[in-house]
């Protein structure tokens, strides 16, 4: 099984991180292909949180490290995170893509603007200049990872870029930071030579990789619901978190993905704005936000939670080609009973089964539930782990099956806590 990819198939922090770990002890390398630092991806190893923003999840298991041209790297951001794991004791064996853009602070100044600007249209974003970077890359402006090593070419595109952004910020955005271009170059070749060490072809490395047979893991960031094409927009992300990113974000062929498996959190959560059908504003959404610890990993803004929906999950499995399911955070819905499952939607009459393009029918879909009988609150989560499937309670068997059932998908992986041994594998 060469080329996997791992998807969230809600709003993000569906635990790809930790499924990511837990999986790349058996793989040789793992590529994150989109976003930057605005993903959060917590690994929890005997009691050790770690929490990577650019760095991808094999990490901790020592494995061969990609950031592929899809990604937008913050060079400030990586050093840091680099750092930091090296004085943990780790060698990060990381290659980064000479094609990734480069995002500057004046990209952050501008996110914060435009968030300001756009109203009711924010999306609530992390404030990590993702917007504006991948604007720039599509309008061409951007500056590349590659143009960090050479002096002229940097020099000419921020001479452009800089003085764009001091428009966009002043002009158009009436903002009083004002951006020193002189600094801004110095700065940028600064981080230029410290990761230069890191900086290739990664196509042409990640498809040698498998040319040898060896395991790939793409790591995706945020959650389909966020993709710039597939998502809530304008209430997303502008990076490609689909399953086709993987090839986009990596410079590999579709034809060398064998396997993408789709994360799903046992309930939804959403840091951001925008609506969120089966959001629980009451006691019990609280309840899973504390018990769940259901706060934004890069920014710990409290999370928006509510019951599981399946419908953006099987429009994910549609828009991605999951081939199987991850369903993680299992033990957080302990105690609650009964359960519901979001499983379509009724608006102006008629009954949904899929996310709609339309922001206010969107807005507008009722949940259409179905009831689940939960399960006891005190639950020997490591017995479960140790006995595999049939350890579980049989109203979470329950609960898993009738997820399987909806979606038409096996459930490869379950997570019952928030270690890398809190994970069992279902060989049904
Ligand atoms: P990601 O962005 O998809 O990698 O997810 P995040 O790391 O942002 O959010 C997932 C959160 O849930 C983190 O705090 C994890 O430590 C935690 N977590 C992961 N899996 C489980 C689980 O099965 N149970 C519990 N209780 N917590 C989990
Ligand atoms: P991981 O990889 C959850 C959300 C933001 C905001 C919108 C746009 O940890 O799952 P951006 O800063 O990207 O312009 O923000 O997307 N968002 C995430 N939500 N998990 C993430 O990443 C996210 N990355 C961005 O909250 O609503
Ligand atoms: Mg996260």
């Amino acid at each position: 099984m060469p080329g996997i990819v791992v998807v969230g198939t809600q709003w993000g922090d569906e635990a790809k991180g930790k499924v990511t770990d837990f999986l790349a002890e058996n793989a040789d390398c793992v590529v994150r292909f989109n976003g930057g630092a605005n993903a959060g991806h917590t690994v929890i190893v005997d009691g050790k949180v770690y929490k990577l923003r650019l760095v991808p999840s094999g990490v901790l298991h020592h494995k061969r490290l990609y950031i592929g041209n899809g990604v937008v790297v913050d060079p400030e951001i990586l050093i840091q995170e680099l750092n930091s794991l090296k004085k943990e004791g780790f060698k990060p064996d990381l290659r980064i893509s000479d094609r990734a853009h480069v995002v500057f602070g004046f990209h952050k100044v501008i996110d914060g603007l435009q968030e300001r600007f756009k109203g009711n249209l924010r999306a609530g974003t992390t404030m990590m200049g993702i917007g504006p970077v991948y604007s720039d890359k599509a309008a061409r402006f951007g500056v590349r990872v590659a143009d960090l090593l050479d002096r002229d070419v940097l020099e000419w595109k921020l001479n452009l870029l800089v003085d764009l952004a001091q428009r966009l910020i002043r002009d158009v955005y009436g903002g009083d930071q004002v951006l020193d271009k002189k600094q801004i170059l110095q700065q940028a070749l600064g981080f230029g030579e410290s990761i230069s060490g890191y900086i290739c072809d990664v196509s042409a490395e990640v498809n040698e990789a498998l040319d040898r047979g060896e395991t790939v893991l793409f790591e995706g960031a945020q959650g389909t619901l966020l993709d710039l094409d597939h998502g809530l927009y304008p209430y997303g992300s502008s990076s490609s978190t689909v399953a086709g990113g993987a090839c986009t974000g990596a410079g590999v062929g579709p034809t060398r993905i064998d396997e993408v498996l789709g994360v799903v959190k046992a309930y939804t959560s959403r840091v951001g704005a925008g609506p969120v059908p089966t959001e629980l504003t009451d006691a019990v959404g609280e309840r899973i936000r504390s018990v769940g610890h259901e706060f934004g990993t890069a920014t710990g803004r409290p999370r928006r939670c509510g019951w599981l929906d399946l419908v953006p999950v099987k429009y994910s499995v549609r828009i991605s080609g999951v081939s199987k399911l991850v369903v993680t955070k299992l033990d957080v819905l302990s105690g609650i009973n009964p359960l519901k499952i979001c499983v379509g939607y009724e608006a102006d009459g008629r009954r949904l089964d899929s996310v709609p393009a339309s922001l206010s029918l969107f807005a507008k879909c009722k949940p259409v539930y179905e009831e689940m009988e939960g399960w006891p609150e005190k639950v020997n989560w490591q017995r479960a782990v140790k006995e595999g499937y049939s350890g579980l309670p049989r109203q979470a068997r329950a609960y898993l099956e009738r997820i399987e059932d909806h979606v038409g998908l096996p459930i490869t992986v379950i997570s019952v806590g928030p270690e890398r041994k809190d994970t069992i594998i279902i060989n049904k």
